[in-house]
């Protein structure tokens, strides 16, 4: 259904699936990328709710909450007797991709970066209330240096929310809170070198840095093969390391769960070698088709660290995360948090902990699973459509893909040839340590569907599709 309101209103072509999901979601969605495209100009004014929802068919209702939900996120502003009217956004909400080699003129068609999420769909009119009830609340004694290690308050709900959501068993004092994943594990493997751990196993393929970060620490990474039951356990064993960093939930790059003879296995390996297992408990929250699977530290919590991060769930700009770890490293963590910053700050602490203990937390998550299906729904369709069916993997959770790529098709010039179209999309080569991969791996492409509307995907596997046809073979 397609609509076309150019008398009394702006120009805008407006296009709901009844077979592509919540038809309030898309209307959101549309909206709010013709409004982030500059299609729609600060100061149009949209139609009424009444008139939309006769155009498209729709109840009123869903035009009015999907109106709010934009009012909420400031992409429209709405005053008595004027109706509701596109809102001046700043510029940087514009999508323009950094490594896309075209000019500047040439819109960005859509970008499929790895791990970033909606960011137009951050929470912030709750964040707002969350920090402002922690300016009012924060007592003023803890104005000063607080415990480096993060305040009680914080460290309290989210050990509730991990033996909730995850089917941990941490509790409060084996919590640290920290700037995002990255630094609580720079300072875990700080700590884990200061227990005589010398070598430390990384997925092949894996998130890039994540050598490097081991490096900094004075660790020596060896990169261990995931296959399509994740982490290869009889290739770790075989690697001599006595810590392993792993994605279990969806693994990254890959998006495979760790099966659960793995689980066993690789908590069996953890006795054996006195080791120690990381758990970058990313992408855990968003599950689509298949059961939650909890977090390994509530298997072995003598064994295993879990780090989680707001990055993905609310956004990347907040740099919030937290360890938990086993008491005997709890302190070494602590002071590495110390040495180097003293402590998160202590008003985003407790804005999290009122976010979180508040019901909004969760509620933002329930919404953004909702998105993020429909996102992932119309990428399955899409992919199928232009590359033929059983290419996309790792669909089950999360918000990333993999495309097998046909055999003998050259990743990179895929690559190059859609950034040159305005498709920004990195390889499985992206995700490989550079002289350290394990083995061969088929072509194929990470699609990050976080931060791209259902349209622009579309638009974006079309590119691509085309990108794979102009050369992009390895074959003569
Ligand atoms: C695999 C993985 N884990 C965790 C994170 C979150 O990192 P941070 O909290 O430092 O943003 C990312 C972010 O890109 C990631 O790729």
């Amino acid at each position: 259904m397609a609509v076309d309101w150019a008398r009394g209103g702006p120009d805008l072509l407006v296009a709901l699936d009844r077979g592509a999901g919540p038809l309030g979601i898309q209307l959101q969605d549309q909206l709010r990328t013709a409004i982030r495209d500059r299609r729609l100009g600060a100061g149009e004014r949209l139609p009424s709710t009444r008139r939309l929802a006769d155009l498209l068919g729709v109840s009123r209702s869903t035009v009015v909450d999907a109106y709010e939900q934009l009012l909420a996120e400031g992409y429209v502003e709405s005053t008595v007797g004027s109706g509701t009217r596109v809102a001046a956004i700043p510029g940087g909400l514009t999508l323009r991709a950094p490594g896309v080699a075209s000019s500047p003129s040439r819109p960005i068609v859509a970008d499929f970066e790895y791990g970033i999420p909606d960011l137009g769909s951050a929470p912030l009119t709750d964040w707002s209330w969350a920090v402002s009830e922690a300016t009012r609340a924060l007592p003023t004694a803890e104005l000063g240096d607080a415990d480096p290690a993060g305040s009680p308050h914080l460290r309290e709900v989210v050990t509730a929310y991990h033996r909730r959501v995850r089917s941990g068993c941490a509790v409060a004092e084996d919590a640290v809170v920290v700037s995002g994943f990255r630094q609580g594990l720079a300072f875990t493997l700080a700590t884990l070198a200061q227990h005589g751990i010398r070598r430390i196993a990384l997925e092949d393929p894996g998130p890039r840095e994540h050598d490097l970060i081991a490096r900094r620490a004075c660790l020596d990474p060896v990169p261990v093969p995931v296959d399509d039951g994740g982490l290869d356990v009889d290739r770790l064993h075989a690697s001599g390391a006595r810590a392993v960093l792993l994605t279990p939930a969806h693994q990254c790059p890959t998006g495979v769960a760790l099966g659960p003879t793995r689980r066993r296995d690789l908590i069996a390996w953890a006795d054996e070698v006195d080791g120690v297992i990381l758990e970058d408990d990313y992408d855990a929250e968003f599950r689509y088709d298949r059961q939650p699977v909890g977090s390994l530290q509530g298997l072995n919590p003598g064994r295993v660290i879990a780090l989680g991060s707001v990055s993905k769930t609310l956004t990347p700009a907040m740099r919030l995360g937290w360890v938990l770890a086993p008491p005997r490293f709890v302190p070494g963590i602590v002071e590495e948090q110390r040495l180097s910053s003293r402590g998160t700050p202590a008003l985003d602490q407790e804005a999290l902990a009122l976010l979180m203990e508040s019901g909004r937390y969760d509620r933002h998550l329930r919404r953004m699973r909702e998105i993020y299906r429909a996102r992932r729904d119309v990428l399955a369709v899409e992919v199928e459509h232009a590359f033929g069916p059983g290419r996309l993997h790792g669909l089950a959770a999360g918000c990333h893909a993999l495309l097998r790529l046909p055999d003998g098709t050259s990743e990179h010039t895929v690559v190059t040839t859609a950034a040159a179209m305005g498709v920004r999309v990195n390889g499985l080569a992206h995700y490989r340590f550079p002289g350290m991969e394990t083995e061969p791996r088929p072509p194929a492409l990470v699609l990050g569907f976080g931060n791209v509307s259902e349209s622009q995907i579309r638009e974006g596997i079309r590119t691509l599709a085309r990108s794979a046809g102009h050369g992009g073979s390895d074959r003569a």
